[in-house]
């Protein structure tokens, strides 16, 4: 981290050290409006399709803190670098954004930068809104300023040294931030075309299933490659898509829109609400969505029946007096603690995905197994019935122990490599 940091700090130097501070606040203040605009100076249909907009940014996610009023911000979000806490939204004047103009607006979410000139952090995904067309942007803004405004100022944000510096994110940008609006591929055909708009820019899909470099720029050739987000790990949506059966176009649909798909399994933790809002979408622009993700896992084999074998032939059955498998005596205390806790929902014949056909016994990461027994699930709302309690008063050795028979049960991949760390590190969260 030390080395990226030295060399934004040689890039902001080669624009020369006096200037540099000048250049990056070059970025001037936008004038206030002298009052939020009426609601009714907005088109209707323009606010409604802003709303079906935001929707899609997952705007309300970020901005609305627990038991806050909807965009009111103050949900803090932690990133390598400490917490940044999600701004006021809200048409207020004076705490939220009700003086903002269009322009200031739009050069916010083109650019990152703030209506009084300062640079806004990556976290707020102007890298991928740059993407977003003036039109939809136009609705955004409609939308936003016909809702309720709420006077709330969020917490500061927690940042050390020199992260809090504003002015260094204009040496990230330069390393890290290309400006500019969607190019459509002409070899590409129109589905692919929306699609790519849609996850490249409002969608933000690779702001958690793309890896970032230690600076926290996304890596651009390894697109869609698996990330680490929150504590839990965004799954490769990419050629290394770690789920057993491949994805379809069908799939992918169905599970962008119900929340899950028999064959691969549930959204869990930061994935939930991103369907939820998906669920209300219209389903050609899910398709379109679909499309475009599944271009990148071309090339895999499709090696869906051994799978399934696979898989069957690993449910566990939790009959009184049923023999103990034959396994490495390591394993057995997991087991004891599987048949006891999950045998009952997890079991052949009943009607959840087997656990080993999901990416999430089978990804690369063990953090979504221990996020999951942990704090259970709280199902996306298209599949409201799939509820898993909380397993978190399991202590670390029991729930070590289960995560190492999990993978060994229910995937041939090899055993992960860091239980111990991820258990320490999902446990240690705050919520
Ligand atoms: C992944 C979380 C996340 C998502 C999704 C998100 N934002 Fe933000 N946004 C933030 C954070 C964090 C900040 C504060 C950044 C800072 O302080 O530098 C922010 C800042 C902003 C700002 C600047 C406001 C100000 O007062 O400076 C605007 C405008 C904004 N967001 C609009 C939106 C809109 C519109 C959407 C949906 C299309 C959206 N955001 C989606 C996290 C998010
Ligand atoms: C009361 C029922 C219930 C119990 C008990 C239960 N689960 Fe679950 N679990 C579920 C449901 C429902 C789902 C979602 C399944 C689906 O979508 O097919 C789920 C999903 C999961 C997943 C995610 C699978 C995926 O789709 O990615 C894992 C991992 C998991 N459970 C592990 C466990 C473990 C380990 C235990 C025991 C400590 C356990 N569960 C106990 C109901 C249960
Ligand atoms: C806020 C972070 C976040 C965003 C934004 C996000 N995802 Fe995810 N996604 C995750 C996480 C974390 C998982 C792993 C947990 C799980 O299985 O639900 C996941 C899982 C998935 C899976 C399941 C993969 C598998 O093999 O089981 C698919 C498909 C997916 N995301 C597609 C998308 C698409 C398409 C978008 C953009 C429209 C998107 N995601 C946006 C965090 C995110």
């Amino acid at each position: 981290m030390i080395l990226r940091l030295l060399i934004g700090l040689v890039a902001a130097l080669a624009v020369g050290v006096g200037g540099f501070f000048g250049w990056a606040a070059r970025h001037g203040s936008i004038a206030p409006l002298a009052a939020p605009p009426a609601p009714k100076s907005f088109d209707a249909a323009l606010v409604e399709r802003g709303k079906s907009l935001a929707a899609l940014g997952y705007c309300v996610v970020c901005h609305t803190r627990s038991d806050g009023p909807a965009l009111a911000g103050g949900r803090g979000l932690p990133t390598p670098f400490g917490t940044v806490y999600a701004t006021n939204i809200t048409p207020d004047p004076e705490t939220g954004i009700g003086l903002w103009s269009e322009a200031a607006f739009r050069r916010a979410m083109h650019e990152g930068i703030g209506r009084d000139g300062r640079h806004l952090y990556p976290v707020f995904p102007y890298d991928h809104f740059t993407k977003v067309t003036d039109e939809d942007v136009r609705a955004i803004y409609a939308y936003l300023m016909t809702q309720k405004p709420a006077r709330y100022t969020p917490p500061a944000n927690e940042l050390g040294f020199p992260f809090g510096v504003r002015q260094l994110l204009a040496g990230w940008n330069l390393l890290f931030f290309e400006s500019g609006r969607f190019v459509p591929d002409p070899k590409r055909d129109e589905a692919w075309n929306r699609g790519a708009y849609l996850a490249e820019g409002l969608g933000h899909c690779g702001s958690c299933h793309t890896p970032r470099n230690a600076m926290g720029g996304l890596i651009k050739d390894r697109k869609f490659a698996g990330a680490t987000i929150e504590g839990w790990h965004g799954t490769a949506l990419d050629a290394s898509s770690p789920a057993p059966i491949p994805w379809t176009a069908d799939a992918l649909l169905n599970y962008l829109l119900d929340g899950r798909e028999a064959q691969h399994g549930i959204a869990a933790g930061p994935m939930t609400p991103v369907v939820d809002l998906l669920a209300d979408q219209e389903e050609s622009d899910i398709a379109a969505l679909a499309a475009y993700i599944l271009s990148f896992q071309t090339g895999r084999p499709d090696n869906s029946a051994d799978a399934k074998a696979f898989a069957e032939s690993r449910q566990l059955v939790n009959t009184p007096g049923a023999a103990v498998p034959d396994m490495d005596p390591a394993l057995r205390p997991g087991y004891a603690i599987f048949m006891q806790s999950c045998a009952n929902c997890h079991r052949k014949g009943e009607r959840f995905t087997p656990l080993a056909l999901t990416s999430t016994v089978n990804g690369p990461d063990p953090r979504n197994v221990v996020q999951i027994v942990q704090h259970g699930l709280r199902p996306p709302r298209a599949s409201r019935g799939f509820t898993m309690p909380a397993f978190g008063w399991m202590s670390d050795k029991e729930m070590a122990d289960l995560v190492r028979f999990l993978r060994a049960q229910f995937s041939r991949n090899a055993p992960w490599a860091d239980v111990d760390g991820a258990i320490r590190e999902v446990r240690s969260q705050r919520h």
